[in-house]
């Protein structure tokens, strides 16, 4: 059995931040962002607008697309770094305010890669027979992770959800490569073991992201190609047979360099970062749904997807658009 993706959703705040609206937070400008990242605008979440709270919008647009009822559902599977709680789960909360009662719900932290792990893991469950249908949802609001001091950071990141439906059909394609190094971890992270210094009564900077923006660039460019070299030779097929490489969308600098190294137009590359900057792991899964309702993607089409990011954590799926 494969699972087969049959609906696609997303759900961004309202609220949007220009570049130029940065630089009159911290020493920056809108030609520096756009030419070193991509990125021209972020949504930023207000109020009620919490990871659960996009995550439940996401999930009931993919669910319609799919013209499925949310009782269909028997696997939830929540992508988060920035859950608006530890416990209970931001799936169980997805599941809660959809009305998804059949559900088994848990949430999965491989941060950029996590909507990659999250379709993966689910793939693993439908294969088996386990699970029918699957959610699988990316959700962030990472605007509350961002030290907005910080321009080495803060200029990246923006709220966030995206979510596909899986539904196990007998046949169909689909092969994956994942890879973790551990090792590496410290280039890129965010704790929270004790959130406050007394001494300057403020949040301490490491409870909110930090990177090392050189290492994870050189680590990206290097292991992205790699895994997918890898997940080609895996599923025995050429390159030149990928429709569309929909990877993690954290750098354009990042996707220019893995289409030339992988010798293919960057117009195979969707790219919308522009709009929403990195958003962790709902980036894959709001790209996604922007093609499909787009028309971009033809029934047939394959699809290679690809994340990177902290752990550190890198991999590669290929999937056949069925839609
Ligand atoms: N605005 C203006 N100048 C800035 C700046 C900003 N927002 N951020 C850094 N700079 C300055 C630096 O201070 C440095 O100045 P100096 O040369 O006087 O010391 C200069 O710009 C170059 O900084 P550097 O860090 O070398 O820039 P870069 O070309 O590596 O670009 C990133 C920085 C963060 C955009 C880039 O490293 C990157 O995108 N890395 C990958 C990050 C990523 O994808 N993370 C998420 C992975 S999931």
């Amino acid at each position: 059995m494969i699972g087969k993706v049959c609906g696609t959703g997303s759900c961004v705040p309202a609220e949007v931040w220009d570049n130029q609206r940065l630089a009159e937070m911290v020493e920056t400008s809108d030609e520096w962002i756009r030419e070193r990242t991509g990125v021209a605008r972020r949504h930023i979440a207000r109020g009620e607008e919490t990871t659960v709270y996009l995550a439940s919008k996401a999930s009931m647009n993919a669910l319609e697309n799919a013209g499925m009822k949310p009782e269909e559902v028997e696997l939830i599977i929540a992508a988060t770094i920035s859950p608006d709680q530890i416990m209970p789960s931001t799936a169980c909360e997805i599941q809660k305010n959809i009305g998804a009662v059949n559900a088994t719900c848990f949430d999965l932290n491989a941060a950029c890669t996590g909507f990659l792990f999250a379709l993966n893991t689910a793939q693993a469950y439908l294969s088996q027979g386990i699970y029918k249908t699957a959610l699988i949802v990316g959700a962030e609001t990472l605007s509350n992770l961002t030290n907005w001091k910080d321009r080495s950071t803060c200029i990246l990141f923006g709220d966030g959800a995206g979510a596909a439906v899986l539904k196990a059909e007998e046949t169909g394609i689909f092969a994956q490569v994942t890879h973790s190094d551990g090792e590496k971890g410290g280039v890129l992270t965010c704790t929270s073991r004790n959130r406050i210094d007394y001494e300057n009564h403020a949040a301490a900077p490491e409870t909110y992201m930090q990177m090392d923006g050189k290492e994870v660039f050189k680590f990206a460019v290097s292991k992205v190609p790699e895994a997918i070299d890898e997940l080609l030779e895996k599923a025995q097929m050429d390159v030149q047979q990928i429709d569309h490489f929909l990877l993690h969308q954290a750098n354009e600098r990042i996707i220019r360099s893995v289409a030339k190294r992988l010798k293919q137009s960057i117009d195979k590359f969707p790219i919308n970062m522009e709009e929403y900057g990195n958003t962790s792991s709902a980036s894959i899964p709001i790209l996604l749904d922007n093609l499909n309702r787009a028309g971009a993607l033809e029934k047939g089409d394959k699809i290679i997807i690809s994340g990177f990011g902290a752990g550190l954590s890198y991999g590669a799926s290929l999937i056949e658009w069925q839609k």
